[in-house]
């Protein structure tokens, strides 16, 4: 449980890095193993490692896999699921660029996206990574009725004024991170 806490989002920053995402959307339908591991230019006698990583990444809801049976044999497909949607390229909800920043220092322990709104994006970092520290900071109206949980939580205050200590301060607009400054 906690290894797979911490695995999560190292898993999904390879799967970016390799663009299995867009892989899998450039192939128009659900993708078989030998398909994905001959995209990934992996040799096939490893595409054993590329189903554990995969089968991981659909335990997490990243990716959908269905195991089936063709003829004789048996057929593993993976399709995309509305997180890795998100991580498409080339589109303006993109999350890919937020979960690689998330990724780029270990020792980041919270952010603060400023003027986060409704906390759309914090909820998805929060999700992607449970142990960040996740605070969303806009004006006291916005936040007023919103809750955290765990390590999401709603901050209300005036920018122009101050904003919340955190390692990294992020300002979205959509999925784009247009800012980041780093608090550390
Ligand atoms: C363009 S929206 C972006 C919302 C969110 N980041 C998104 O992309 O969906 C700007 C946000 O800044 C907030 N905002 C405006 N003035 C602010 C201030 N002085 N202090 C904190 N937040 C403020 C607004 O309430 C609004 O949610």
């Amino acid at each position: 449980m906690q290894a797979s806490a911490h695995l999560r989002p190292i898993c999904l920053k390879w799967a970016i890095q390799l663009g299995i995402p867009d892989i899998i959307s450039n192939h128009d339908k659900p993708i078989t193993l030998s398909e994905l591991v001959s995209a990934l230019q992996i040799p096939p006698a490893k595409g054993c490692f590329v189903h554990r990583f995969m089968r991981f990444l659909a335990h997490n809801g990243i990716f959908d896999i269905h195991e089936g049976q063709e003829d004789d044999h048996e057929l593993i497909t993976y399709a995309l699921t509305p997180a890795s949607k998100l991580l498409l390229s080339g589109t303006d909800h993109c999350l890919a660029s937020m979960v690689l920043f998330t990724t780029s220092d270990p020792d980041m322990n919270s952010i603060v996206d400023v003027g986060g709104g409704t906390g759309t994006v914090a909820r998805f970092i929060n999700e992607a990574f449970p142990k960040l520290e996740c605070n969303v900071f806009d004006l006291p109206e916005v936040v007023e009725n919103l809750t955290g949980a765990n390590n999401l939580s709603f901050v209300g205050g005036d920018m122009f004024k101050s904003i919340p200590q955190a390692d990294a301060v992020i300002y979205t607009q959509g999925t784009n991170i247009l800012l980041i400054s780093f608090g550390k």
